[in-house]
């Protein structure tokens, strides 16, 4: 979210055009999903789909409706508490655990929710709201945008829960995908078994959000930082080099790990990235890999990022490589002012894709959100929003690490240079990878 002195929202009317798409995009992610599939919770980081339509209606209902449109009629009065997240300052609010047990309300009543919300957003926007008011709907749609790139990561993890490993889409298949996106690049036969290191000369920068759009509070305040000079690797760590690091006894050797990651590594018995399975019945090392387009051999994919890797093998990695995660202000200030292009959401393809074979970096954009090496802290000046929205970003910012750069199925108009992403050191599901730095 945004603090007054960095807001622009240009008009209603654009701002209405923005929801009413996004809205939209969110029940299309769904159109593929069972009424079962929308119900599991298949790890404790993850809701149910159904969760997730539910509880994005809810951020408009409680932040934008009940306090800016005169007369709001609440859809239901438990449904004020039912789905708030985690705001302790709005109200009280379920273990997350159970939201897989909400079977009521159905379906069909939170569909009915949802147009209830959007019948009153329609109606307020209609009387020209308040400066305010308008802020609010666009922080609204940028909470939903967040929560469409966890329906579908979510329902990777639920669907690999399942014994038949159903595909969300397409079933392995590419070609509904590569005209949407930039030409990719088929697997290289004579790849480079090393990325190029592209040099940055480093000194005083200014990292943080400026200009014009949407922000969220933790971009701010912009401020100086000084970056001795420094080297970034040109594209994502591949599927095949983290085979390598594997097969030399990545998994097994507690000098290439942090303590708290070795204590992982033997605690949940981790020997390759989630999503990766051994294949019984075949020979040793025939890995197949899960995702949103079903079981793919490893083989195909040796060329494509590796993703769904924690911190801690991103850190274990860098080291077996002799290198290091750069830096979140490193990685800023090599990506700000380049054009937001890449393998996002709006691509359709859902999971990481082989580098293209320009010169220069790239996956910088989509692919996988790049963990580095800087703790999630706050900026100079951070300053959270007031009252209940004040805990959106604030105050997570105890044990966390920032990724950067956004994955495929980040929306495409919703990432850019500044924005911070975080999760915990362990923290698998989300599409995350590898960046090497020098
Ligand atoms: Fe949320």
């Amino acid at each position: 979210m945004k603090q007054a002195a960095a807001t622009v929202v240009d008009s209603g009317r654009e701002i209405g055009d923005c929801y009413r798409s996004v809205r939209q995009k969110t029940l299309t992610l769904c159109e593929q999903l069972t009424h079962e599939d929308m119900m599991v919770q298949s790890c404790a980081e993850a809701s149910p789909a159904k969760w997730h339509i539910a509880h994005t209606a809810w951020f408009f209902e409680s932040f934008v409706l009940r306090e800016f449109l005169p007369g709001y009629r609440a859809f239901n009065p438990d449904f004020p508490w039912l789905f708030n997240s985690y705001y302790e300052g709005f109200s009280a609010f379920p273990e997350k655990r159970l939201r897989s047990s909400f079977s009521r309300p159905g379906l069909d009543q939170i569909l009915a929710y949802r147009a209830h919300v959007d019948d009153g957003v329609e109606r307020l926007l209609e009387t020209g709201p308040v400066e305010e008011a308008l802020r609010r709907i666009e922080l609204g749609v940028n909470h939903e945008e967040q929560h469409q790139e966890l329906v579908l990561t979510d329902i990777l993890h639920a669907f690999f829960t399942n014994p038949l490993r159903p595909a969300y889409a397409g079933g392995g298949k590419l070609k509904d995908s590569r005209s949407q996106n930039r030409d990719l690049a088929p697997p290289d036969p004579g790849r480079s078994r090393h990325p190029e290191f592209q040099d940055f000369e480093g000194g005083l920068r200014q990292v943080g959000f400026t200009g014009d759009g949407f922000c969220f509070d933790n971009e701010l305040g912009r401020h100086k930082v000084w970056l001795d000079p420094y080297s970034l690797a040109n594209r994502l760590v591949t599927c095949g080099e983290y085979l390598a690091f594997m097969g030399d006894g990545g998994y097994c050797r507690p000098e290439l790990w942090l303590s708290a990651g070795w204590a992982t590594v033997k605690q949940s018995g981790w020997r390759a990235p989630l999503y990766w399975s051994e294949e019984s019945g075949k020979r040793d090392g025939d890995w197949s890999v899960f995702t949103l387009r079903g079981t793919m051999p490893l083989d195909d994919l040796l060329d494509a990022p590796v993703s769904h890797v924690s911190y801690y093998e991103a850190d274990a990695y860098a080291r077996w490589a002799g290198r290091r995660l750069p830096t979140e202000f490193e990685w800023e200030a090599a990506a700000e002012g380049e054009p937001i292009q890449g393998n996002l959401l709006d691509s359709g393809r859902l999971l990481p894709a082989n580098p293209d074979r320009n010169r220069g970096i790239v996956q910088r954009f989509g692919d996988c959100w790049e963990w580095t090496g800087s703790a999630y802290l706050p900026y100079p000046g951070f300053k959270p929003l007031e009252g209940a929205l004040g805990e959106y970003n604030g105050k997570f910012m105890s044990g966390q690490m920032v990724l950067r750069g956004g994955s495929c199925v980040t929306p495409q108009r919703h990432i850019r240079s500044s924005y911070r992403n975080f999760f915990s050191p362990e923290t698998r599901w989300q599409f995350s990878g590898i960046r090497l730095a020098t």
